[in-house]
């Protein structure tokens, strides 16, 4: 009986959650898409489905989030929220939360230890990262080790796809929400050089 029951939710907050991102991808409006009450658990389930169970994200093109600085992922879920910030997947999954969510789902997350990207780093692409980044100063900011600090991301161990889209990004086509720092920062980096940089930074441990 329960079972059913709990099996009956999941199917609802399901269909709520793809009624919304059909919602968002401009097909026929549903009637009307009301968010539907979730428990934290069911929240961070949700979260886990495309971060990873612990956090850490094992597909492509989806960031880790485990060890993110608390008010770095609160930020990134308001501004998503309030649509001021585009991210159509995160647009609907942030919908109708409050702000106790948010700072709940962000305590849970940052407290997560980040995984090692497993396998070895290719020693000649790292060191030259490693002199990029100490030539830029990119630790000015992101901290010792890139372990980010408020609202600077940690860097250190994320997915390395990820960082080289981000940095990409940053440097030629900032997304409106985003900090106007990083494109300051990336302004003449050459593409090779982010290689470089996202290469080392995701196998800093
Ligand atoms: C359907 C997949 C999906 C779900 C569900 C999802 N996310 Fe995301 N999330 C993404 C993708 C994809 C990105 C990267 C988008 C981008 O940066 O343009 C992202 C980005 C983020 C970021 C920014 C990370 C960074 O390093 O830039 C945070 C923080 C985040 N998500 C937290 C959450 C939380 C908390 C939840 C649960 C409430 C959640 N996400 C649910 C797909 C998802
Ligand atoms: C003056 C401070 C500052 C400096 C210097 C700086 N950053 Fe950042 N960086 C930020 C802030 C703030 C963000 C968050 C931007 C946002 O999400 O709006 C960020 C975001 C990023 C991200 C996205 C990470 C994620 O998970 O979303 C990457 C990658 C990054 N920085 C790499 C670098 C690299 C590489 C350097 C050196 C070339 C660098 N940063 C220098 C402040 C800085």
């Amino acid at each position: 009986m329960h079972h059913t029951l709990h099996a009956g939710r999941w199917a609802a907050m399901l269909i709520a959650l793809f009624t919304s991102l059909s919602f968002a991808q401009g097909s026929a409006p549903a009637e009307s898409a009301k968010p539907i009450a979730m428990t934290f658990t069911e929240r961070v389930q949700i979260c886990a489905s495309c971060h990873g169970a612990d956090g850490n994200s094992q597909t492509n093109n989806i960031p880790s989030i485990a060890g993110q600085p608390r008010i770095f992922i609160e930020n990134v879920l308001v501004l998503i929220r309030e649509g001021l910030r585009s991210n159509e997947v995160m647009q609907a999954v942030t919908k109708g939360m409050s702000d106790q969510d948010i700072v709940a789902l962000a305590k849970h997350f940052s407290a997560l230890p980040m995984q090692s990207t497993p396998g070895e780093p290719d020693t000649a692409l790292q060191q030259r990262g490693r002199l990029l980044a100490s030539k830029l100063r990119c630790a000015s900011c992101h901290e010792a080790n890139f372990k980010g600090r408020a609202q600077m991301p940690r860097l250190a161990a994320q997915r390395e796809e990820v960082l080289l889209t981000k940095l990409i990004a940053f440097r030629d086509k900032p997304k409106p929400g985003t900090d106007t720092i990083m494109n300051a920062t990336l302004h003449g980096v050459k593409d090779d050089e982010l290689k470089a940089l996202a290469h080392f930074l995701a196998h800093v441990r």
